[in-house]
């Protein structure tokens, strides 16, 4: 389990607060990092986070900020590594979020609004910590969470699938540039995780979520927990040949596109139990 041992090592997680944040901050400290947590100023979850964190022995180091204003992201990397005092080891951009909206019904605002988190942001924290792990000669891990949405198209989402694909294309634009730094840059894609990302329906939840569970070959959404083993891997020494990279957290979805599954025959086992 050395592989996986991030000892030693810190790590950046944006969007700290809440939902896969909450257990990618988690999951770090368990391995071994000490935490810098990042979310908005009023977000509530966050001492909840960092109680977590120290409950595993670890450091949390707790800086708010709206990454949509992207014109401070620089500073914040810098404050981030003063108070440190030492070297960042794994960025994860997390944060995210989206809204629910038909093509006509987007606004320039909403749009705007969705880009500056889901995109703008990941690029310039990415941009000014690349920067910080290059000068400090560290073997860095950035991370970005994506979905599903960055690789498949879904209704009502066209700003935010539009957000992760590009998300995605510049992590790995990343990954090109900063591999001679010996420096790795991944997509970690969840599926549907059980999170409250998506806020307020504009429809029966019950329904709906009844509906996906029914497209997801593993049958359930789930737990933020189960996203974690995905990003040690990418994290640790045990990724350190994965550059590049989409990982696909998504018990199964992007595996089968048709309903055919429904209409099968009933499973018949021919191998007599023991
Ligand atoms: N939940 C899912 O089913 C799912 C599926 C695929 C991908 N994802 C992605 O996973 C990531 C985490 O999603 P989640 O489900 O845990 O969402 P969530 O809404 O539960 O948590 C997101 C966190 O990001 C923070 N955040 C949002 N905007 C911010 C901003 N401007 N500045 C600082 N912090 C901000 C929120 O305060 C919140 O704590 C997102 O990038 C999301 O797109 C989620």
């Amino acid at each position: 389990m050395h592989r996986f041992s991030l000892a030693g090592r810190t790590a950046l997680v944006t969007g700290a607060a809440r939902g896969l944040g909450r257990a990618f901050a988690v999951g770090l400290a368990e391995a071994g990092a000490d935490l810098v947590l990042v979310d908005l100023p009023d977000a509530p979850g966050l001492a909840r986070t960092e109680a977590a964190v120290r409950a595993h022995g670890r450091r949390a180091h707790v800086h708010t900020q709206d990454l949509a204003r992207t014109g401070e992201l620089s500073a914040l990397a810098d404050r981030v590594r003063a108070d440190l005092g030492g070297p960042l080891h794994i960025l994860v951009n997390n944060a995210g979020t989206a809204a629910l909206e038909r093509y006509n019904t987007i606004t320039p605002e909403s749009w705007q609004r969705v880009m500056r988190v889901n995109v703008d942001a990941v690029f310039f924290l990415s941009q000014r910590i690349a920067e910080h792990m290059v000068a400090d000669g560290v073997p860095g891990r950035i991370i970005t969470v994506t979905s599903k949405n960055a690789l498949v198209a879904e209704a009502g989402l066209a700003h935010y699938n539009a957000s992760k694909a590009a998300a995605q294309l510049l992590t790995e634009t990343l990954a090109v540039e900063l591999a001679p730094h010996g420096i790795t840059a991944n997509t970690l894609a969840p599926g549907m995780v059980e999170t409250p990302i998506d806020g307020e329906f504009p429809f029966d939840r019950e329904e709906f979520e009844a509906a996906y569970r029914a497209r997801i070959p593993l049958g359930r959404y789930a737990d933020p927990d189960e996203c974690v083993g995905a990003l040690l891997l990418l994290a640790s020494d045990a990724g350190a040949y994965l550059t590049g990279t989409r990982l696909v957290v998504d018990g199964g979805v992007l595996a089968d596109q048709m309903p055919r599954m429904r209409f099968m025959p009933p499973y018949r086992n021919t191998v007599p139990r023991p």
